[in-house]
């Protein structure tokens, strides 16, 4: 079925360039391409040419970077602005394309037989994105490409995408990036940054776990097995009672069937934080995700366990993002795109509030993600944080890098590989600790990215650890790149109840949630004392704020057939600036 105008609406604009039409656009060169299938997928058989999709279209945002401007002003804790965060409608003013764009790409569309005007072809509010309904015959045309049925070799996922499109020349300044095409990663295929770990024999239920006494020590269990009274201990919450709970929030971006669960949350706060049962959090379904209760999800259970453990009664916010079931060659029903991070940003940038505090536990290796992707959803992160959000990212869970490391590019040469979005300079990276007192944990995932060059806000320790480095691992990471993770917090021995029964779990995807509960307190002492919450953290905790970490000093992140790096004095790609203090932080923010 054809759904788009089929009349070909000839704009405006093309004429006025006296160019014939079709020289305009068929003058095309490449935007993006892969030299080998990404590794994981296999080519099935070309796509069926009346496949419909979803197409997005990210235009350039005229004010990027200015917004990025504005971000580091208000994220500066010596500048006047600090804290000042932009309204949805400033941001939107600034990421809004620039008319000659809206011009261009609409006289492109029609030239395709799209009417931009038409009830399916949808826009952001700002004007951004555009997503039209094609068909692959369509998109093959435009994009002057040929769509592919790749099957995902580990979860047998199939997904229509191409090796590689171009865009009319003149196109190539008005449209960052379009998709889907080059982008392969799906919520199925990603790497999930937690997994059980059966070897580590969960706790014994222990009333001093229960609810730990004002100004209690740390219980001896926390060595091995961690419960919130180990993390509000260690992290000093835990005489810190929440004010603010009419407005801050704290959000988990949540997977695809990847359910959390509410009787498993009361099981848990009965067992480990009896002052909290009855706490609860609400979820928002996004883009046709579902709240499956019979499925409960380790992912999800994990997160929300433990930012209600450690914020409560902060209210939490879990996302589940759906995306339609994978592609199906005799289906006809049309088929979203299963992206994991366009929906999502876009669906919270539409919202009125967002929460404060985000939290993510999942990645792909950088060098899977196309370049200019990466970039404008590292954008997407920026834009979250004008507006006030601190978004938290877990680090991954292979050290310097999983496997033989080899590069993507038809050179096979091995290199660390950094993870995205962790390498985005515009969010806050978790690393892991374990143990009591705490030393890094050995997957901590840490590095440079080879996508984004070193913000300022870390210049000064990063190159101090690169100096205490000198030539070791020389060539195998880039020096200039922008170096995570930021911070650290426990990441092994979670107890997490899943179906009602207790389990150890461990991951970065642990670390990243018991940080946000954390700031997710700060947020609400900021708001008690008639300040704005924090927004993007970096600038703030590499400066100021950098005394109310707890600098860890022991450990590496083996990978690739290295040793990795190793934690030391001061900021190092293994645990960053160390776990939080809260007290400390609390003097501090
Ligand atoms: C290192 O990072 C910079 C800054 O993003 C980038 O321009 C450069 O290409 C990277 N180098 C390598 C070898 O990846
Ligand atoms: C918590 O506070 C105590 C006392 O001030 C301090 O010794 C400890 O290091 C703090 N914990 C962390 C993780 O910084």
């Amino acid at each position: 079925m054809r759904i788009w105008s089929t009349a070909i609406v000839l704009g405006l604009a093309a004429f006025s360039l006296g160019k014939p039409l079709a020289r305009r656009w068929d003058d095309i060169s490449e935007k993006h391409s892969w030299v080998e299938v990404p590794r994981g997928w296999s080519y099935k058989s070309a796509a069926p040419a009346d496949y419909t999709f979803d197409l997005k279209i990210g235009m350039k945002q005229h004010g990027m970077e200015e917004l990025i401007d504005h971000l580091m002003e208000i994220s500066n804790p010596t500048h006047a602005r600090y804290a000042q965060h932009l309204t949805k409608g400033e941001v939107e003013a600034l990421t809004a394309p620039h008319p000659d764009s809206v011009d261009a790409v609409d006289a492109w569309l029609s030239f395709h037989g799209v009417d931009p005007a038409h009830a399916s072809t949808k826009r952001t509010q700002a004007g951004d994105w555009i997503t039209l309904r094609v068909t692959v015959e369509q998109a093959e045309r435009m994009l002057g490409t040929k769509y592919g049925v790749y099957e995902h070799s580990s979860s047998g996922e199939a997904v229509v995408r191409t090796l590689s499109y171009s865009l009319p020349k003149e196109l190539h300044n008005h449209i960052d990036v379009v998709a889907p095409t080059t982008y392969f990663s799906t919520l199925h295929s990603m790497k999930k940054t937690s997994f059980l770990q059966p070897e580590i024999k969960p706790v014994e239920d222990d009333a001093t776990l229960k609810q730990l006494a004002p100004g209690a020590t740390i219980p001896s269990s926390c060595s091995s097995t961690i419960t919130p009274a180990c993390l509000r201990a260690l992290y000093n919450t835990t005489d810190y009672v929440p004010k603010s709970t009419s407005t801050n929030k704290l959000g988990v971006a949540g997977y695809l069937q990847e359910y959390a669960n509410r009787a498993d949350l009361q099981t848990f706060l009965k067992k480990y934080r009896t002052d909290a049962v009855g706490g609860s959090f609400t979820t928002q379904l996004v883009n046709g995700g579902l709240d499956n209760q019979n499925q409960p999800g380790v992912e999800a259970n994990l997160d929300i366990q433990y930012t209600v453990g450690i914020s409560y009664p902060t209210p939490n916010i879990y996302y589940s993002t759906g995306g339609s079931p994978p592609f199906t060659p005799d289906s006809a029903t049309p088929s979203n795109t299963n992206e994991p991070y366009l929906d999502f940003l876009n669906y919270l940038l539409a919202q009125s509030t967002i929460p404060q505090v985000l939290t993510t536990s999942y990645g792909d290796d950088e060098q899977t993600v196309p370049q200019d992707y990466a970039i404008k959803v590292c954008n997407l992160f920026a834009t979250l944080g004008a507006q006030g959000t601190s978004i938290f990212f877990s680090s991954g869970d292979s050290g310097v890098g999983a496997g033989d490391c080899t590069t993507n590019d038809g050179k096979k040469t091995t290199i660390f590989q950094p993870s995205f979005p962790a390498s985005c300079p515009y969010v806050t990276t978790v690393g892991g600790t374990y143990r009591v007192p705490e030393v890094a944990v050995s997957f901590s995932g840490g590095g440079f990215s080879r996508y984004f060059a070193r913000p300022s806000y870390q210049n000064t320790d990063v190159s101090t650890f690169l100096t205490g480095l000198g030539t070791k691992y020389s060539g195998l990471y880039n020096a200039s790149g922008r170096a995570y993770p930021d911070v650290a917090a426990q990441g092994q021995g979670f107890q997490v109840v899943i179906g009602g029964s207790t389990n150890s779990v461990g991951g970065t995807s642990a670390s990243s949630p018991t940080i946000a509960g954390v700031f997710a307190l700060l947020n609400d002492y900021r708001l008690s004392t008639g300040k704005t919450t924090l927004g993007f953290l970096n600038p703030l905790i590499y400066s100021t704020a950098k005394s109310g970490f707890n600098d860890i000093k022991s450990g590496s992140n083996p990978g690739c057939g290295t040793n990795g790096f190793t934690a030391g004095a001061g900021w190092d790609p293994v645990t960053g600036l160390g776990t939080p203090n809260f007290l400390a932080l609390q003097k501090l923010v």
